[in-house]
Order: C-alpha cells, then structure tokens, then sequence
C-alpha cells in the first residue's frame, strides 16, 4: 500500500471508519489508553489519530496531540473534540513517517490500529521513537500476525484483500520491533476474539536521543517481547 492510496482510503471510507472500530473495540481501546499511564501535565502524541475514538479516554489533565494526514479523519476529530468538550487536545495533519517534531517532544506516544495501515511500517516506529522521549513508554494497539498457525495461514490469504481494504492483517510484531531500542514490557491479547493485541513498550534509545532504529540497532525489542 502506498501512502496516497492509504490516504485515499481513510478520506473515502471515513464516515464508516466508527462502525468498524468504534463499540466493537471500545472495552479494548480503553484499556490500550489506560496502560499508557498518562500523567498529570504529561505530553501525550495520538499518532493516526482517525475520527480520534481514543481522545476521550486519555486524562483531562495531560497535553495530547492528535495527527493525522486524512483531512477528512481529522475533521471528524474535530467535531468530536467539540462535542466532548475536549480543551487538552490539539490535532494536527502530518505525516506519521516525516513528523516535524524535534527529537524527544513527547513522554508518550500512543499508536492505535495504526502500524498495519502505514505504507513503512519501519520508518513510522523510528520516527515514533525519535519524538518520544528516552525512557517515555510507547503502546500500540493492533491487529498483528497471529501465533496460532491456522490463523495465520487465513491471514496471510485475507492479506491482498485487507490491503485493498486499508491495512495488513499479517504484519508481523517481531518484525516491526527487530533492531529497535525497545523493551516490551506487556504484550495481551485483546477483544474482540483475542486477535488484536496491546504491546506496552519502553523508549530504551539512549538519553541524548540516539538510536531511533536507523542504523543503531540492539536487538532489545525482540530479545524483550519473547514472541510466539
Ligand atoms: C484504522 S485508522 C485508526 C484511527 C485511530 N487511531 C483509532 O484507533 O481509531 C488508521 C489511521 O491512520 C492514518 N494514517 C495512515 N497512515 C498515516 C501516515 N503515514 N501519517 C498519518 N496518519 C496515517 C489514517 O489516515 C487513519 O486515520
């Protein structure tokens, strides 16, 4: 998937966007959010914000940046962000894979349904953990590739279809997280069905902000997550 087509995708579908991954995942996505332990004056990025479903579960008392680079996704943000009366959030259109953020902006960085529609999965995770701070924890909430071989085989068969439908349903976590400076600390599997997953990881570049994945890579993420 390229990124046009992506971005084609969520601005022409978006009014549907909320029947598929609104009450269905709504008992998950607040748990996803709630892992993310935002504290009080913290800065928090929402990064793929869409219609924004997570916004309303975060703290009222932390600083979150929703962005996303479908006007049409935002918008919807945007009238959420009024009807809920949401005063501590900014949205902002941007890319995922080309933040212009300076290194180190964010105390946490929150990625829901987002990785498997990127067209680099790679590229978004090291800008991820370039804006995040060293030691700053980063959840994503997704659908990866499943442990069990019988799913994974539908999967990989569902795969040209889902990618014509806006995301990869056989990405692979151990693949996106290999040679990054990252420790998972929590990986569950979440409704609905246990097919989606919340993976709680810890920013471990180092403290002047090195080693965003490009190049300085330790392995940590993987040798961490203890996949299946
Ligand atoms: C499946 S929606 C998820 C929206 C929201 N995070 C949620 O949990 O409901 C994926 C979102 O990621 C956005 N997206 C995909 N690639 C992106 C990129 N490169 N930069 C910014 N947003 C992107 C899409 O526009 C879409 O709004």
């Amino acid at each position: 998937m390229d990124a046009e087509r992506v971005e084609w995708f969520y601005g022409t579908f978006s009014r549907l966007h909320d029947l598929v991954y609104g009450p269905l995942f709504h008992q998950s996505r607040r748990y996803a959010v709630k892992v993310l332990k935002a504290g009080e004056g913290e800065t928090i990025l929402d990064v793929g914000v869409g219609t924004g479903l997570n916004l309303p579960h975060f703290p009222k008392n932390c600083q979150v940046i929703g962005i996303d680079f479908c006007e049409p996704m935002l918008a919807r943000a945007k009238n959420r962000l009024s009807r809920r009366r949401l005063t501590n959030v900014t949205l902002l259109r941007m890319d995922a894979m080309q933040m212009t953020f300076p290194d180190n902006t964010f105390d946490a960085v929150f990625a829901g349904m987002l990785i498997t529609t990127v067209s680099d999965p790679d590229r978004v995770i090291s800008e991820i953990i370039r804006v995040c701070k060293p030691g700053g924890k980063i959840v994503m909430f997704n659908h990866f590739q499943n442990g069990n071989k019988f799913i994974s085989t539908f999967e990989k068969v569902f795969s040209p279809i889902g990618k014509r439908l806006g995301f990869c349903p056989d990405l692979e976590l151990g693949g996106v997280l290999e040679g990054k400076p990252l420790m998972v600390t929590e990986k569950k599997s979440v409704k609905p069905l246990n097919l989606w997953k919340v993976v709680t990881c810890i920013n471990e570049k180092d403290v002047n902000g090195r080693g965003n994945g490009n190049g300085n890579r330790n392995g940590r993420g993987n040798a961490a997550a203890g996949f299946e």
